[in-house]
């Protein structure tokens, strides 16, 4: 039984990561081709769209809830279309071209692994680390 048991925690503690890793730099460029029409070149929400919107974006810099925690797999979903925003374009995602990247992955706040294409991790990620 104790071995059994050391075994389980060996693979518990060997179970795979599966987030895979960012391009931030490639996050910024996406953003700045494909966002920030609408959400301005530094994220806050003043693109040159804004001035024929008729819902203005949101200030995307401040994206972190009360427990100063950053919604990597809530964004995730906002931006591939998942989370259904008529502002982006509702079941025709605007800048869908983004989603035909390879595969990439996040972990969501309970570890469960949440795929997306890595164009769309590369912008998530990159949102994450503007926050302020
Ligand atoms: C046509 C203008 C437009 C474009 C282009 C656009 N957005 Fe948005 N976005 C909006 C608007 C407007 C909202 C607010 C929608 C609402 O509240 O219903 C929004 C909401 C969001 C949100 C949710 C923020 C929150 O407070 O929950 C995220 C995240 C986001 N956009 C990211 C992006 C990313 C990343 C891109 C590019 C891949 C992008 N948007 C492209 C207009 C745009």
């Amino acid at each position: 039984m104790r071995r059994f048991l050391c075994l389980m925690a060996a693979l518990l503690l060997a179970a795979p990561a599966y987030a895979t890793d960012p391009d931030i730099d490639n996050g910024e460029q996406l953003f700045r081709s494909n966002c920030a029409t609408c959400h301005g070149l530094s994220a806050r929400g003043d693109g040159p769209m804004t001035a024929i919107l008729q819902v203005l974006p949101p200030d995307l810099t401040l994206l972190r809830g009360a427990d100063g925690v950053f919604p990597l797999a809530d964004v995730v979903r906002q931006i591939d279309g998942r989370d259904m925003m008529l502002a982006h374009g509702g079941p025709m995602p605007i800048f869908g071209f983004i989603l035909e990247d390879q595969s990439g992955v996040v972990d969501d706040v309970d570890g469960t692994p949440v795929f997306t294409s890595q164009a769309v991790v590369d912008i998530a990620r990159w949102l994450e680390s503007i926050q302020r």
